[in-house]
């Protein structure tokens, strides 16, 4: 029985869309920041005779639609190990589930070390990004601490995510939390309709992956407002391909746009910092750690009403019990 925890990341440089859907190999590569809060908290258990996987997040057992991720990802770790017996999850997740907070990233990287030590497998990092990947591609990225590229490779052995080196400034990200409530359609569908429909889909690959390469470059100097700079270019670019998709996909609400308004004024005012929001209407914003105090209490005072949370850079997922039984 093994237990690991792991931290969501939100991504600076996206990642939207699939070159291959089964196993996960996108687009362009991206870029992100693991956090330090929202764990999730997962459990493997391995059963000799027992005919099937079960599964159980916050003490619910999950559908057959969420299980079969889970299937995918223990059926890879199962193959490699050369093992058949199925096994048990349990999985605590302290992030609200589904609403654009990365619940997917934690709980998939958290899967992949956890299944990964009850199997018995010697996983090296990379090869716990590739197994996590198969559940969910931005999960591949949590296995890692801080700033962390996910290279998009061309199959399965080179796409994987890897860990940057940062000499900057400390960083933090604010999550406001727009809504807690489960997102209008899952980012596979919407990534999926945007691929086929987009007049702009093409335009966003070739596009982000320039940003990649100039964010990595800013990541090397340390150089934080250019970072920044290319985490709005990014988002933006990410979210008009998923407007221009038929039908549109709109994740920003009205209160995203007032935030990603106020992030501009704040910076106008002198205080570095830069929106992003994914796959729902939350809005992150990263900016220096030593900033991370006075940009919360700012976007509280305008709008009372909001979660606003405060994250630094995290852990990458980790193994935090083992024992045999
Ligand atoms: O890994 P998924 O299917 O949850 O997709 C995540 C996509 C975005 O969060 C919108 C962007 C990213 O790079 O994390």
């Amino acid at each position: 029985m093994s237990t690991a925890v792991a931290q969501p990341n939100f991504a600076l440089i996206k990642y939207w869309g699939k070159v291959d859907e089964d196993l996960i190999i996108p687009a362009t590569g991206s870029l992100s920041l693991t956090l330090d809060i929202y764990p999730t908290t997962t459990t493997v258990e391995v059963i000799a005779d027992q005919p099937f996987d079960t599964a159980t997040l916050d003490g619910v057992s999950l559908n057959t639609t969420e299980l079969s991720r889970i299937e995918t990802v223990l059926e890879y770790v199962r193959a490699i190990s050369g093992r058949i017996d199925r096994a048990v999850i349990t999985s605590t997740n302290s992030v609200p589930t589904a609403a654009g907070l990365a619940s997917s990233a934690s709980g998939f990287a958290a899967l992949a070390v956890a299944a990964s030590s009850a199997y018995g497998l010697e996983a090296d990092s990379t090869l716990l990004s590739r197994i996590a990947r198969r559940g969910s591609g931005s999960a591949c990225r949590s296995i890692f601490d801080g700033l962390v590229r996910w290279n998009a490779g061309t199959t399965d052995e080179t796409s994987h995510a890897e860990q940057l080196e940062w000499t900057g400034d400390e960083l933090a990200m604010i999550i406001v939390v727009v809504s807690a409530g489960r997102k209008q359609i899952s980012s596979r569908e919407a990534m999926r309709l945007t691929a086929e429909t987009s007049p702009y889909y093409q335009a966003w690959v070739e596009s982000n992956n320039q940003l990649l390469l100039q964010a990595s470059e800013a990541v090397q100097a340390g150089d934080f407002s250019t970072l920044g700079q290319l985490t709005e270019l990014s988002t933006m670019r990410m979210h008009a391909s998923m407007l221009a998709a038929d039908p549109a996909i709109r994740y920003l609400a009205g209160r995203s746009v007032d935030l990603f308004d106020q992030v501009q004024r704040l910076r106008a005012d002198g205080l570095e910092c830069f929106a992003t929001a994914d796959a729902g209407p939350n809005v992150k914003i990263l900016c220096r750690s030593r900033d991370a105090s006075q940009v919360a209490t700012q976007i509280q005072n305008t709008m009372p009403d909001l979660t606003v949370m405060t994250a630094h850079s995290g852990q990458g997922a980790r193994l935090v019990e083992q024992a045999t039984r």
